[in-house]
């Protein structure tokens, strides 16, 4: 892996699969009866997140701490941004603390390729804007490979609000890296103005495609950033592209359901629905941690540049 993780796009198959195949060695350490390794010993990992999150933050945050890493937690709602400090004095702050890996939530697309040109740390992209979440679709590849083998040959339907969804463009990027067929699926006024060059096919007949797939992804219906207008009711969707009790059995047997979360119980998935067997919504959750781990060893640990550079100056 390069110095950042700021797109998935560019791991490319090899540096997905490198990541996945390491994540391996993090879900073993996660099952220990103490699951913690000292391999970051000695480094620090800082969040900065501008928006909220529940799942990726603590995911990260665990993740560094099962690698004995320092973390420096920084509040955008009870710091200094508050009182109007700039996002690049606001980096400048931390760096000067001495930090060697910066993970970023930003409200805006591009946020975190700006903090990387400023910053000597590593910087990790965990969201920005309707962009990408790298580390989404590297724990969506885990969980299917987990329970399908591989994404190899797989079909996928994204569902839903693709147009304000950051999880879908990264997932996107990363399921066809890996050989999957994606077919996206939602309201034309949720799905992006332009597919031009997205290498996916779309339909606005869920019933139709629910029977062809191995997986369904599942979107939250993202209110907080839609103009609106943008479907007719929220009774509506549920009823055209909500996955009920009933669409569920027009899947193939072994078919998954798959969600980001947060979900949005009886709106985009039905709440029974979300606890059924084949809804692997939760180990989405727990590979979090061993795919974050995965990353930040690889960002930071023996054999990157940042230590190799260490190992240099020290000596
Ligand atoms: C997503 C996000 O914030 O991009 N959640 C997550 O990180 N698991 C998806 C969402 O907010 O709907």
């Amino acid at each position: 892996m390069s110095h950042d993780l700021l797109s998935v796009g560019d791991l490319g198959a090899d540096g997905i699969d490198e990541v996945l195949q390491l994540t391996d060695s993090f879900v073993e350490v996660s099952e220990r009866a103490i699951p913690k390794v000292p391999a970051l010993r000695g480094k620090t990992v800082a969040w900065l997140f501008y928006e909220d999150s529940t799942r990726t933050r603590l995911s990260f945050e665990t993740a560094a701490r099962r690698l004995s890493a320092d973390v420096m937690n920084f509040s955008v709602a009870s710091s200094s941004v508050k009182k109007g400090e700039s996002l690049r004095d606001t980096v400048q702050t931390i760096e000067a603390m001495g930090v060697d890996a910066i993970v970023v939530r930003h409200r805006s697309a591009g946020a975190p390729w700006q903090v990387a040109k400023w910053a000597d740390a590593s910087v990790v992209n965990a969201g920005d804007g309707w962009h990408e979440h790298p580390t989404q679709a590297l724990l969506d590849c885990y969980t299917i490979r987990q329970h399908l083998g591989s994404c190899e040959g797989r079909h996928v339907a994204i569902v839903g609000d693709v147009k304000h969804s950051r999880v879908a463009r990264s997932d996107v990027l990363a399921f066809t890296a890996m050989g999957a067929e994606v077919t996206i699926v939602g309201p034309p006024t949720l799905l992006p103005p332009s597919l031009e060059g997205w290498p996916v096919a779309v339909s606005h007949d869920l019933d139709s495609v629910l029977p062809k797939v191995d997986i369904v992804y599942l979107l939250r219906m993202q209110r907080e950033r839609m103009a609106s207008g943008l479907i007719p009711s929220l009774r509506e969707y549920t009823a055209r592209y909500g996955l009920t009790r009933r669409r569920v059995d027009r899947l193939g047997e072994d078919a998954l359901v798959m969600h980001p979360g947060p979900m949005n119980r009886g709106v985009e998935i039905a709440a029974d629905v979300a606890d059924l067997p084949r809804s692997v919504i939760v180990d989405q959750v727990r590979n979090g941690v061993a795919v974050r781990m995965a990353v930040l060893y690889l960002l930071l640990g023996a054999g990157s540049d940042k230590v190799l550079t260490g190992v240099e100056g020290a000596s």
